[in-house]
């Protein structure tokens, strides 16, 4: 439990100096008298085996979580698997996907196989990988991240940013006045957050268990070589969960509702 804590500990402080604005929003819920429980948590890799969505799980497996189930993303070509902590009931799901990279140009592959090569060979065994960022070795390209972008948004994401936490995910479903999707955008909105609206600013419907919404990634000064360039970094996504007909709160994810949600990080202009 306190390997559990500690880990978590790690990966707030890790989000937050990337994005402070992270923190902002977590005030604010705190400022409005609520406690903040986490409903997920989001990585971000690649299929390939040396760094694969089970390679990252195993460190939420030894801190005590479990699979629980799988997801396909056909038209991002992702897949993804989550895990449940065993015995911490609030402890937050652990969502994590992996890109085919097998399905995208020779250009990204070959990107994708000369950046994995450069991840020193024993740190995706040790937990430090989930912060250890873009161990690439380098300073980003200004050209790649946007030739990555025309065929994959979630790959340019990763080749600047590496191996950190994607977002945190504040469960709604334990709000006390905030307690409806609808009242928790208002609220963000208010404050001045722009909400991601590919597919409507609320993502499924309380007949499928689960609602979930999430504002744009924050605008983050990057070092290209090329020069500096203001670009997506991470966001904070909102969940609200719904009993099924036995009034077990739901657990899984919707692929659907998730394909939205990723792209959160999409470039855009402010
Ligand atoms: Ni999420």
């Amino acid at each position: 439990m306190e390997k559990t804590k500690a880990l978590f500990d790690q990966l707030w402080a890790d989000y937050i100096k990337r994005n402070p604005e992270a923190k902002r929003v977590h005030d604010l819920f705190v400022k409005e008298g609520e406690e903040v429980i986490n409903d997920h948590i989001a990585f971000r890799t690649f299929n390939h085996p040396s760094i694969n969505v089970d390679v990252l799980a195993q460190h939420f497996i030894n801190a005590g979580y479990e699979f629980k189930g799988e997801y396909q993303f056909e038209e991002k070509h992702l897949f993804a698997k989550h895990f449940e902590h065993k015995t911490m009931k609030d402890a937050p799901r652990v969502f994590i996907s992996q890109l085919k990279t097998e399905d995208f140009s020779d250009f990204l592959q070959e990107k994708v196989a000369e950046i994995v090569s450069k991840i020193p060979a024993e740190l995706p065994s040790k937990a430090e990988v989930l912060t250890s960022g873009n161990v690439w070795g380098e300073k980003p390209s200004y050209a790649v991240y946007n030739k990555l972008r025309e065929e994959s948004e979630y790959a340019a994401w990763l080749y600047l940013y590496g191996f950190t936490l994607n977002h945190f995910t504040v469960s709604v479903t334990h709000l006390q006045t905030l307690n409806s999707m609808e009242k928790t955008n208002q609220f963000l909105k208010d404050n001045g957050f722009l909400m991601n609206d590919s597919g409507g600013e609320i993502k499924g419907t309380p007949e499928e268990l689960l609602e979930q919404s999430s504002i744009k990634a924050n605008m983050h000064k990057v070092e290209f070589q090329e020069g500096v360039y203001q670009v997506p970094v991470t966001y904070y996504e909102f969940a609200k969960r719904y009993p099924d007909v036995d009034g077990n709160l739901y657990s899984g994810f919707i692929a659907k509702s998730a394909d939205k949600i990723f792209e959160s990080t999409d470039y855009y202009q402010k």
